[in-house]
């Protein structure tokens, strides 16, 4: 695999709301300059009065994800010789539980976690709609003392959030414990590996390291950082996870482009997802 190093991803806006507006009050960034609980908060209450309204692009993406997502859970089952439905799944960081939902509708044993009570108020709606039940956490997943175990954790774009090394191993070790032996750990997210770079960017990458451009770009925010798959790997093994499988989703999240055994001198892609299955 081409070696290539975390990145920093910043955001400007997302369907149609103005991230620079909210961070403009510095009480919504923690001490890195990223967007802390407050900003999660005001984020999800301004979607609120959007009565939640997010374009069909982002909805079909999330409804890709749901299939992709079914399928791996599937062949953990497998493996596990389980039936996928009996299996105890949480998702850390949900959101709006827009890819949980068609689980909680098939009758999966799904919980749902979320630092944000706000988010989790969309997709409990959805719920009572649909006379279904739904299990629900709610705080920051590294203070909370969670008892129940589970068959699966499943992390859908929540790792760039733990930008630094050690709240990334923390996040990690906490998953571990609260898995059950032989349980599995599931992530996607975006990657830079196979992520093209132009000139632009790297022109712009070497007067930020000389000092004649600002570090983050005046028209976003810092959002997190972006990192490869070699380089989480590395602490999924720290953290006590045996890989199992890793690779390259299609930006579509409509099928899995490479495995880890062909991910070698692989042509480069734009907007690269990767996956990983762990294993306690
Ligand atoms: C990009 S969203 C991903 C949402 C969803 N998993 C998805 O794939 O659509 C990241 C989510 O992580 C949540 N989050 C951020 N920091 C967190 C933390 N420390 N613990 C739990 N959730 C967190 C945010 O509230 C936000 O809903």
């Amino acid at each position: 695999m081409r070696k290539v190093m975390a990145k920093n991803s910043y955001q400007t806006e997302w369907n149609g709301i103005n991230l620079l507006e909210i961070a403009k009050d510095k009480a919504t960034l923690n001490k890195n300059g990223l967007p802390n609980s407050l900003f999660y908060k005001k984020f999800y209450n301004k979607l609120k009065e959007k009565s939640f309204n997010v374009n069909d692009e982002w909805k079909n993406l999330k409804r890709n994800t749901s299939t992709m997502l079914e399928s791996i859970i599937n062949d953990v089952a497998n493996e596990l010789n389980i039936e996928a439905k009996k299996l105890s799944i949480i998702s850390i960081g949900c959101g709006l539980g827009i890819v949980e939902l068609p689980f909680i509708e098939k009758g999966y044993n799904i919980t749902l976690h979320e630092i944000q009570s706000e988010s989790l108020d969309f997709i409990k709606e959805k719920v009572k709609q649909r006379n279904l039940n739904i299990r629900t956490i709610e705080g920051n997943i590294t203070d909370l003392m969670i008892m129940e175990k589970y068959d699966i954790v499943y992390l859908g774009f929540i790792e760039y959030t733990f930008t630094q090394k050690k709240e990334y191993q923390k996040f990690l070790s906490s998953l571990y414990n609260l898995l059950n032996t032989n349980g599995y750990l599931i992530s996607i997210e975006s990657t830079p590996d196979f992520t093209k770079k132009n000139l632009k960017n790297y022109v712009g990458d070497f007067l930020r390291i000389i000092g004649l451009k600002r570090k983050h770009p005046k028209d976003a925010i810092y959002w997190g950082v972006l990192r490869t798959l070699d380089e989480k790997i590395f602490f999924w093994k720290k953290s006590g996870f045996t890989l199992k499988e890793y690779g390259i989703i299609d930006a579509n999240f409509l099928n899995i482009l490479y495995r880890s055994k062909d991910l070698n001198n692989k042509i480069q892609t734009n907007n690269s997802i990767g996956f990983l299955i762990g294993k306690k």
